[in-house]
């Protein structure tokens, strides 16, 4: 099986590490790739969100897939036209895309569907919204632009200044462009939060082994938002019980919801939970495998990645096992100093083959770039250490051990990945 996969970062390098491990896969192709990925796939200078550059490219390699792993090519409607071209594809249509693409329509299906979720209202004008922010007196309030925002969509506001200040940058200075237009805002919920990806046809729900994401800049949950500083697998907090309840309460409804809306999911759907004291409820859902918590989630993944790809395209999810191992993992994201603010790049980055001795570790780049044979940073996230191991503490020891070994000028990274995890696993 040939494949072409769309993104450059850490997720894709962890996607393109799980597709090669397959007897079945052939060529991988990557657009536009990054430095640890082009030891593994063929990368070609195209941006992931070109749909005409993704579809000439297309055309001219004839892969047997094309896999689109980040969000904004599919809430643009890249598997749509790729389909239309005549190309198989992992990932969802537009039209189901848009679970991640509006917060206002995930919402609506949440309520429509009886689906756990934080109570809300949408907006379509600042007066009204910071009339309604006045009238409720409750906080913290969550402020949430509707579109893809980077991450950075989601305020919590502590008091009535920060969210009126929130909902004027989103709706009047158009922080966001379009996508903040129109606003959500919601009930503050309290509770550990758990990531939850799960393979669908559209009809069957699979889901894959939890994972706990780390999403401050700093140790301790200090600092600004990140895309996320390191991730571990299984989340602790996710017992046999929660499972259970998220799947008949929360995954199969949504499934069974976007089949009955005439919006069929297919590829791999992103429940972030969280599990406050009245039950487990969506924070938000993405049209996607997420970053990075596929780089702890692929390693402990134990059927073929291509059938999965394969099952999932011919709408066969149902008869196809998916076994994941019962070890752990966990990944620490090293960063730019001042990154997710102002960082530097091109610093060359060394240790990266003494890790490679280590057993049971691999790193995935994120942003790196291969020059003259060696590695330099080229953004913010640079690498994904990453090991699994029998247990989590084991796993974890090993991925500090592969840091300790990589340096690069400024590197940063938490010391304190997996921390909160440990302390749960000792209730
Ligand atoms: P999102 O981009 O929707 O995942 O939101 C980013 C982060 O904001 C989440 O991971 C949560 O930590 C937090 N968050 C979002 N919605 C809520 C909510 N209703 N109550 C409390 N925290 C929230
Ligand atoms: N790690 C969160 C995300 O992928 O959106």
């Amino acid at each position: 099986m040939n494949i072409l996969v769309v993104g450059g970062g850490g997720r894709e390098h962890a996607i393109i590490v799980a597709l090669s491990k397959s007897p079945k896969i052939g060529k991988i192709y990557a657009a536009p790739g990054n430095g640890g990925i082009s030891k593994y796939a063929e990368c070609f200078d195209v941006k992931a969100t070109d749909i005409d550059g993704i579809v000439a490219l297309a055309k001219q390699i004839q892969p047997d897939y094309v896999f689109v792993a980040p969000d904004d090519p599919l809430v643009m409607g890249m598997v749509d036209r790729l389909n239309e071209e005549g190309f198989k594809t992992f990932g969802p249509k537009a039209n189901a895309a848009i679970l991640e693409g509006s917060k206002a329509f995930s919402k609506e299906l949440m309520k429509k569907y009886d689906i756990p979720t934080a109570a809300y209202e949408t907006f379509t004008d600042a007066d009204s919204a910071i009339e309604y922010v006045k009238s409720q007196d409750s906080y913290p309030t969550v402020i949430k632009c509707d579109g893809l925002a980077l991450g950075k969509g989601v305020i919590i506001a502590e008091d009535f200044d920060t969210a009126k200040d929130a909902i004027n940058s989103m709706m009047i200075d158009g922080k966001f462009g379009k996508s903040g237009s129109t606003v959500v805002i919601e009930e503050f919920l309290t509770g550990p939060e758990v990531s939850v990806l799960a393979f669908t046809d559209g009809k069957t729900v699979k889901p894959m082994v939890s994972s706990m994401d780390h999403k401050r800049a700093y140790d301790g949950d200090k600092g600004l938002n990140t895309g996320g500083m390191g991730t571990v697998a299984p989340n602790p907090h996710y017992t046999a019980e929660l499972q259970k309840e998220c799947y008949d309460r929360i995954f199969l409804p949504t499934i069974k919801a976007m089949q009955a809306e005439g919006r069929p999911f297919s590829g791999c759907l992103y429940f972030g939970l969280m599990l406050t004291p009245k039950g487990p409820k969506v924070i938000e859902y993405n049209c996607r495998f997420g970053d990075p918590e596929t780089q702890v989630v692929l390693p402990l993944l134990k059927t073929d990645l291509c059938d999965i790809i394969e099952a999932i395209y011919s709408e066969q999810l149902d008869k196809l096992d998916i076994e994941f191992s019962d070890g752990a993992c966990a990944c620490v994201v090293m960063a730019s100093g001042g990154y997710p603010e102002k960082y530097e790049s091109g610093k060359e980055i060394s240790g990266l083959d003494e890790k490679g001795q280590l057993p049971d570790a691999v790193v995935y780049h994120a942003g790196t770039k291969l020059t003259d044979g060696k590695f330099c940073t080229a953004g913010g996230r640079v690498l994904g250490v990453t090991a699994t191991g029998d247990d989590l503490p084991r796993a974890l020891e090993q991925a500090y051990k592969a840091v300790e070994q990589i340096s690069f000028d400024k590197a940063h990274y938490r010391k304190d990945i997996g921390k909160r995890a440990l302390e749960a696993l000792k209730n």
